[in-house]
């Protein structure tokens, strides 16, 4: 194959194949988001799928694995942002190569092949390539020298920083070395290696994993040595294709096509920077929300809604004003579909979420550019450099401007933002929210959890067959009192908080939405209640609570018994959000997509994919179809396969299942079929009955049902009947006149409220009579400056009206006190608006008398007070302020 006219597709085949020659398994890459993993926002390197097999945690199936993985490196420890766009080498999201060694082959062959992939099969120029190795890595830097004909001289030698690969704060990492490829004209000096240009760059990466970072910073050598390593496919491409810039490939040139014809401006300068930060967070936003992440509020949502934000005003520079990203979702589904089917698979849901999101922030981004400009503005006048971080939070919090944004927006006027402030009012609005959480009470940290994983501690969990069973104690936790860490005690005595690991155990813990279960502990010499069950790594069960008698000790042998009911309940409510999932996919659609769920004892929450609001009738319908399946009693079935076996059809996927996991796939009669660790009824008719409470929306695209299944369900319905039955006491009608009385008293209000109007309305105008007889004239105009206190501004408004009516052509101001309150009508017939009158000013100035304000058309005018005692004192100016205003 001639390289430099290998397509993105064909490097990729080829790295893969390569690997497959060599006795590896290629396997899928992971989604970008690994929900089982706390510690990391999104998957950031090929190796996170397989952190608990480095750590010991998991045994894999095979010794040797490769894959290309999805990867974004926008947040934590390794994070491109700030480059990607301004360089051409970086990205937000981009393809890892990968091939991996569990505790199989090492250094050398990894180093051997890597040099082998790279010069003979891809024909790279060997005077142009260099090797980088952990300053103390002497065996690296032999067998770089022994198994490859690298220039000794291009063999350099890096500290911790460059040579030091870890996954993130905590987690596996190791020495590694990197192959660095040389694309200055002329051939680059040792100095121009890790120097963060793009003439050398960095384009696989060997690591030897062999440690264990913890916590508190140090590391612990792992049971096996591994490798992991990782190649950008988007430079590894350039490279091969002879390009110069990683966006001048078939992994991005459509793209960037596309935006030079939509906005018709060249590929340079701003303008290229604007479309390379488009292409690539498209490509990020695009997998992420195939993966199933939604732009949000808060954590991997809200980086996403930033990179979306930061790509709208990237395009706002290449005059796009209207949305601008779906349209390119075609291309970009043309480039990488067939490689990563779920985009593909999603990619209507994509373009959605997409969409909608752009156009709301169209909307804010026009507001806040407008609050930005005026501070700005301000800022500059003051003759000041800072921008204030209270009206950086304020846009933040109101017009969603992340605070890197503004700081950019900032720096382009020579500002600078107060983000020390802005961080203060962070910290301030996050207390707020935690301290209207409940605190958590049931982590153990992450350091217990791994010291646990690497003692070989493991729990098997027995619970789908039973809800009870004996075992060992084989660790525990006791809860730090006043802390938020726990510690491992060898006892826990009565009234001690903690954790409890059982070899085995039929607790249930959190997962996949299901709420953990309760139960008790018993051993021979106390008992433990079990408030909380929950799984923070592969196989580690914590048993969270209290010892309520006696003592618990490691060693002994205890029973396990999980509290039956709230199983059954937790149970029921399971298998009825599998229906409500069904049912909305038959009723609503199926681009109903699962985002999300909480299944518990009293109620499930199910959150999904959709656009807007359903309908009361499909509302109604949904719940229909739910109980029809709750009577059809239809059997609920289990069946364990590995992943790879689970047949692409008809099967709902979730998105935290790994390479190498047994999945549990539940079926319900022969329409629903679910990957799901959870437990479940037997057959429908358990659930009894089901109930939706309520439908509406948690973020842009995405909506919440809640509902209730089994007792809860009737429950909620004894409530609306206890209510229609305190309805129809109280109105001593039967239940089924409840509402047409309620008809026949709102008609009765309205009419009784009429019927007051009506009579104010009347005494007004009979006030009237006795008020054009106080008519006064002031330069040849008739004025009527009288009080009447009591009546509603409606009736004053009556009143001035009717004497106006019998005047003909007069000025009327009335006043009144009502409530504690001035209040002032002026009345000014249309031919005196000719002289010179004007309703609105002369109320202005009568009720300045009383303390207020107001104004109004010129024929008539309205306005209120303060002051209810100036009332007389407001009127009796009327003639003067008349007279001022009267000509001709
Ligand atoms: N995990 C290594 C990296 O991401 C290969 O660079």
């Amino acid at each position: 194959m001639q390289r430099a006219t290998m397509t993105a597709a064909e490097v990729r085949q080829s790295f893969q194949d390569f690997f497959r020659s060599k006795g590896h398994e290629i396997v899928p890459s992971s989604p970008v988001v690994l929900q089982a993993d706390p510690t990391l926002l999104f998957v950031n390197a090929g190796m996170n799928q397989f952190k608990e097999i480095f750590l010991g945690a998991r045994a894999s199936q095979y010794k040797r694995v490769a894959n290309t993985q999805k990867c974004i490196r926008v947040s934590g420890k390794h994070n491109d942002l700030e480059e990607v766009g301004h360089d051409t080498y970086h990205h937000t999201f981009f393809e890892m190569l990968g091939n991996w060694s569990f505790g199989d082959y090492y250094k050398r062959e990894s180093l051997g092949w890597g040099w082998e992939l790279l010069t003979k099969v891809w024909g790279l120029p060997k005077e142009r390539l260099w090797a980088t190795v952990y300053k103390d890595d002497a065996e690296a830097i032999a067998i770089w020298k022994e198994v490859t004909d690298i220039d000794p001289s291009h063999i350099l030698k890096f500290a911790e920083k460059d040579n030091f690969w870890e996954m993130g704060e905590t987690g596996p990492c190791g020495p590694c070395s990197e192959i660095h490829f040389d694309r200055t004209p002329n051939g680059c000096t040792p100095e121009m290696v890790n120097a963060g240009t793009q003439d050398v760059i960095e384009i696989w990466n060997h690591v030897f994993i062999q440690y264990n970072r913890r916590s508190d910073g140090s590391l612990e050598e792992l049971p096996a040595k591994h490798v992991d390593t990782g190649m950008g496919l988007e430079r590894v491409t350039s490279v091969i294709q002879g390009k110069p810039s990683n966006y001048d490939t078939d992994l991005f040139r459509p793209l960037i096509e596309q935006m030079m014809q939509m906005s018709g401006k060249p590929y340079e300068g701003a303008s290229a920077i604007a479309m390379r930060v488009v292409a690539d967070h498209l490509r990020t936003l695009s997998f992420a929300i195939g993966d199933g992440v939604l732009p949000s509020n808060d954590g991997r949502g809200y980086v996403l809604r930033r990179l979306l934000r930061r790509a709208v005003r990237y395009g706002r520079k290449l005059g796009f004003t209207k949305p601008f990203m779906a349209p390119l979702l075609p291309t970009l589904d043309g480039m990488m579909g067939q490689a990563f089917p779920e985009l593909r698979a999603h990619r209507v849901e994509i373009a959605r979420a997409i969409q909608a999101e752009e156009e709301s922030f169209s909307i804010t981004l026009d507001r806040g550019l407008s609050l930005f400009d005026d501070v700005a503005a301000a800022v500059a006048a003051s003759k000041t450099t800072t921008f204030p971080g209270d009206e950086a939070f304020k846009l933040y919090d109101t017009y969603g401007f992340p605070i890197d944004l503004t700081v950019v927006m900032a720096r382009e006027k020579g500002l600078t933002v107060d983000e020390a402030r802005f961080v203060t009012l962070m910290q301030e609005q996050r207390k707020r929210a935690r301290d209207a959480r409940k605190a958590a009470t049931t982590d153990a940290d992450v350091d217990v959890v791994s010291d646990l994983v690497a003692k070989g501690i493991k729990t098997q969990f027995t619970g789908y067959a039973g809800l009870a069973g004996q075992s060992a104690v084989t660790a525990m936790l006791q809860k730090q009192p006043g802390e938020a860490g726990t510690a491992p005690v060898e006892v826990l005595r009565e009234g001690m908080e903690g954790a409890i690991l059982l070899a085995q155990t039929p607790f249930y813990a959190e997962k996949g939405g299901q709420l953990g279960d309760h139960g008790t502990i018993v051993g021979p010499d106390g008992e433990f209640a079990v408030a909380d069950t929950r799984q923070p790594a592969e196989g580690i069960v914590l048993h969270f609570g209290r010892v309520t008698r006696g003592a618990i000790a490691v060693g002994a042998t205890v029973t396990a018994t999980v509290n039956d009911e709230r199983r059954s309940a937790v149970a029921r409510h399971h298998t009825a959000t599998h229906l409500l999932q069904h049912a909305l996919r038959e009723v609503v659609g199926t681009s109903v997509k699962q985002a999300g769920s909480m299944v518990g004892p009293d109620r499930l929450r199910f959150d999904f994919n959709y656009f807007q609001a359903l309908t009361p009738e499909q509302i109604a319908a949904v719940e229909r179809r739910v109980n029809e399946l709750v009577v059809a009693n239809d059997v609920v079935t289990t069946t364990e396969m590995a992943l790879k076996d689970v047949p692409g059809s008809g099967i709902i996927a979730i998105f935290d299942e790994k390479y190498g996991d047994t999945v549990r796939v539940v079926a319900v009669g022969g329409y629903s079929r679910e990957l799901c660790g959870g437990t479940h009824v037997a057959a429908t008719g358990t659930i009894g009955q089901f109930r939706i409470l309520s439908e509406s929306s948690i973020a842009s695209g995405v909506r919440r049902i809640e509902a209730v299944a089994g007792l809860p369900a009737y429950e909620a319905m004894c409530g609306d009947r206890r209510m229609l039955d305190a309805l129809s006491k109280r109105f001593s009608v039967s239940v089924d006149d409840v509402l047409g009385r309620v008809d026949a008293l709102a008609e009765q209000v309205k009419a009784l409220d009429k019927q007051i109007k009506d009579q104010e309305t009347a005494a007004a105008v009979r006030l009237a009579d006795g008020l054009v007889a106080k008519a006064v004239d002031v330069k040849g105009v008739k004025l009527v400056a009288a009080t009447a206190n009591d009546l509603s501004g409606d009736a004053l408004k009556s009143l001035s009206d009717a004497v106006l009516a019998k005047l003909g052509s007069a000025v009327v101001v009335v006043g009144g006190a009502s409530d504690g309150k001035a209040q002032f009508v002026v009345g000014v017939s249309a031919d005196l608006v000719k002289r010179g009158l004007h309703a609105g000013k002369i109320v202005k100035e009568v009720a300045k008398v009383a303390g207020g304000g107001g104004g109004g058309q010129p024929t008539l005018a309205r306005a209120g007070g303060k002051d209810a005692s100036k009332v007389t004192d407001a009127v009796a100016k009327a003639a003067e302020i008349v007279g001022g205003m009267v000509n001709g």
